[in-house]
């Protein structure tokens, strides 16, 4: 297969091989429901036990605070759709940056009797922590960690910090944050934070929501009443188990995420010196990510060309591509949407190389030239 240079990891990663290694075993012979009482059972429970471990300790949780469920989207869910079945119909703020999955269950609750406040942010995608209503029924927050479009960090701590001594419970999908920046659950504050394994190089299916006990949750999906009663289901064993691997590499991937950060500024002053318009480029980011456009040129063209000179990279959200609609991230930033349809996301991983970086702008230089050299004769 024609193999081009992924640039796309805030999408999904690589399944790191040794992750692979730790899961194979749970796909062939020890293939036990982790509920079964026998030794094939227990081989899986213990498997399940250990990496709920290795997730609490990579996350500073406690293992009894994770709840295993099939990914961000669901753990989004979960949090959102279930704090607010256990609560008189209230208020609930999220940020106008947030992932589908939060933003859709919230409009959902907003049909459903709750009052929704979505919170503006700056130009760099940045929310402003007194920006919260004041308004006492204010029950249920969420605002993301790290923005999957602009890397943007957002002051999720300071946010906590109101939950706390307002009373009202504090959510954070961390998805795009762990493996990228430091993120650990208590020195956050938060109430509940969304994680996944497939962006931190471990499988698809897998991820969690981390959760106080102190907060009360109506299960999306009722059953066998695993996980606490909280995600009934049977345990999808290998992939958590790829998951918990994931996180023993925490560390390593982190470590080598600071290290991108000066591959990303070369990659950006020559983006800047072929005239791109970065995003959020004035935020404290996430180190991998580069969302930029450049004036009367689709962003949608862009990565088409890119891909067949041999570079994956991203047109808005990979999420939401099936969707033609100028991304809402760059609409609440008030990025104009002539520009905002040129966007393109470039997401280093853990193995992008100089080389490969130097090969993009190449790259990049000769498809804008043709690019433009169209659009003149076009005029
Ligand atoms: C910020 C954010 N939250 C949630 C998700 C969904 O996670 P999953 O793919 O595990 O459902 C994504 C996926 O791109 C994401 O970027």
């Amino acid at each position: 297969m024609f193999a081009p240079v992924y640039f796309d990891h805030n999408a999904t990663t690589p399944l790191d091989p040794r992750v692979l290694d730790a899961m194979l075993p749970y796909l062939s012979g020890q293939f036990g429901n982790a509920s079964s009482r026998h030794e094939y059972g227990r081989a899986a429970r213990a498997a399940l036990d250990e990496a709920r471990q290795q997730v609490a300790a990579a996350v500073g949780a406690h293992p009894t605070e994770v709840v295993f469920t099939s990914g961000g989207t669901e753990a989004n869910n979960l949090f959102v759709k279930g704090a607010a079945a256990c609560l008189p119909a209230s208020l609930l703020a999220i940020s106008a940056v947030e992932h589908p999955c939060v933003l859709k269950p919230a409009q959902q609750l907003a049909q459903q009797g709750w009052q929704l406040k979505v919170l503006p942010v700056d130009a760099e995608a940045r929310v402003d922590p007194n920006a919260l209503p004041v308004d006492a029924a204010l029950r249920l927050v969420s605002v993301m960690l790290a923005n999957n479009e602009t890397g943007t960090l957002e002051p999720v701590g300071e946010i906590a910090a109101q939950a706390r001594q307002r009373g009202f419970w504090c959510h954070t999908d961390a998805v795009q944050a762990l493996g990228k920046v430091a993120v650990d659950f208590r020195t956050l504050g938060v109430h509940a934070m969304t994680i996944s394994a497939h962006k931190i190089g471990g499988p698809k299916g897998a991820g969690a929501l981390i959760l106080d006990k102190r907060v009360e949750l109506m299960p999306l999906l009722a059953g066998g009443g695993h996980e606490r009663g909280l995600r009934s289901g049977t345990e999808n064993v290998a992939a958590i188990v790829g998951f918990g691997r994931a996180c023993e590499l925490l560390n390593e991937r982190l470590a080598r995420a600071r290290e991108l950060a000066n591959l990303r500024g070369q990659l950006e002053s020559q983006l800047s010196a072929m005239g791109a318009v970065i995003f959020a480029a004035g935020a404290e980011r996430v180190a991998n990510t580069s969302y930029f456009a450049f004036a009367g040129i689709d962003g949608e063209t862009l990565v088409g060309k890119l891909d067949r000179a041999g570079y994956a990279v991203a047109s808005g959200a990979a999420c939401s591509s099936a969707n033609p609609e100028p991304s809402h991230v760059l609409a609440a930033m008030g990025v104009e949407p002539g520009l905002a349809r040129g966007a393109v996301r470039v997401s280093l991983g853990p193995q992008s190389s100089q080389t490969d970086v130097l090969g993009l702008v190449a790259a990049l230089k000769t498809t804008l030239q043709g690019l433009r050299r169209l659009a003149s004769l076009a005029a």
